[in-house]
């Protein structure tokens, strides 16, 4: 059985972006691969958070995961800073990198544009070289993500390549799994930016945890255009197109499909039914959540999964030392 790795950051609340994006993944892929799915915590670091807050997040993402459909059966759900080897491994990645491939990172360059170099945290940077640490260090052959990670993983890849060609095969090659659709849910109020929890404007982003009401009002409240026709035109109809999306892949149904039942309808009618899968969704995961919480299941999951994982990173980094001549 092939292994999958992904995760996810603890920094903001998780968005309808976050589950679409990626868990929707994990669920769907967990039956047929070995699933290992964490908490990027170390992630989370690179710009300030308030210390309570941060570790309130972490055990709600754990929680969230399990809310949404992680089978702890199927998947082992580990805490990266749990792991030490992560970072272990990664220090050896970053002297087997360049400034030049790190500078091209576009997630890094949009996060810094127009900033002083003096304020822009050097974790910001390097991170995605933690993040090939992440993945090569279970010699991952499948990491499912949205297309803002794909980048990212690219460069795990070139990373692993460079290393076996230097020091002999080590690492197994990874390859990003992108969804066909939902890689980039947008922000409903500025339908060309990706939904980001991060974002200053609520009304652009749905939380997975927020009241299914609210989100319903965000809904409606969507961007759209003045043609009144529920037809797939990302250029030219983003807000529709980012509805449709969102539509498509909490039902299943293709844009054909969408486009025939709403045919003739207005966009109200569109958006109410955009909104009751949203609000559907949203309750069968926070009543799921509820029960989670507050429960043991959060740190039985997690007891397991760094149990599972530890002997897998630490043969993997004892290798790695070996090969590259540290050590006595
Ligand atoms: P993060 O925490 O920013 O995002 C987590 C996942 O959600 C996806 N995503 C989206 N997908 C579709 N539409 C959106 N609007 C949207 N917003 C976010 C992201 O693509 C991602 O898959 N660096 C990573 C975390 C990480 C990681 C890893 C992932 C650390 N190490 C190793 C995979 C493997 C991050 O910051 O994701």
């Amino acid at each position: 059985m092939e292994r999958l790795l992904s995760g996810i950051k603890p920094t903001g609340e998780l968005t309808l972006g976050n589950y679409i994006g990626s868990i929707r993944q994990f669920i769907e892929m967990q039956k047929n691969y070995e699933s290992f799915i964490f908490v990027a915590d170390l992630h989370a670091i690179t710009v300030h958070n308030d210390p309570e807050i941060l570790k309130e997040r972490i055990k709600k993402l754990v929680a969230l995961y399990l809310a949404c459909g992680l089978d702890p059966k199927e998947n082992t759900i580990f805490l990266q800073s749990e792991n030490l080897y992560h970072t272990a491994l990664s220090w050896v990645l970053e002297c087997n990198s360049y400034i030049g491939e790190l500078n091209r990172m576009t997630q890094f360059k949009d996060k810094s544009q127009g900033k002083n170099n003096e304020s822009i945290g050097c974790g910001l940077y390097t991170y995605p070289v933690l993040m090939a640490s992440d993945i090569i260090i279970y010699d991952a052959d499948v990491v499912p993500t949205g297309i803002d990670q794909k980048q990212h993983v690219e460069l795990a890849r070139n990373i692993a390549e460079r290393f076996n060609h230097k020091y002999g095969e080590t690492f197994k090659i990874p390859k990003p799994v992108i969804p066909k659709v939902g890689e980039k849910i947008k922000d409903l109020q500025n339908p060309t930016k990706k939904m980001s929890k991060t974002e200053e404007n609520p009304k652009g982003y749905i939380l997975l945890l927020e009241e299914p009401e609210i989100a319903r009002k965000k809904i409606m409240s969507a961007v759209t255009d003045s043609e009144a026709i529920v037809k797939y035109d990302e250029i030219n109809k983003p807000g529709i197109s980012n509805l449709m999306t969102i539509y498509s892949t909490l039902t299943n149904k293709s844009f054909a499909e969408i486009e025939k039942e709403f045919s003739g309808c207005n966009y109200g009618t569109f958006k109410t039914r955009v909104a009751d899968v949203v609000v559907e969704l949203l309750t069968n995961i926070q009543t799921k959540y509820n029960e989670i919480i507050n429960s043991n299941l959060v740190d039985e999951v997690l007891n397991n999964g760094i149990n599972k994982v530890l002997p897998i990173a630490e043969a993997k980094v004892k290798e790695v030392y070996k090969k590259i001549g540290l050590g006595r």
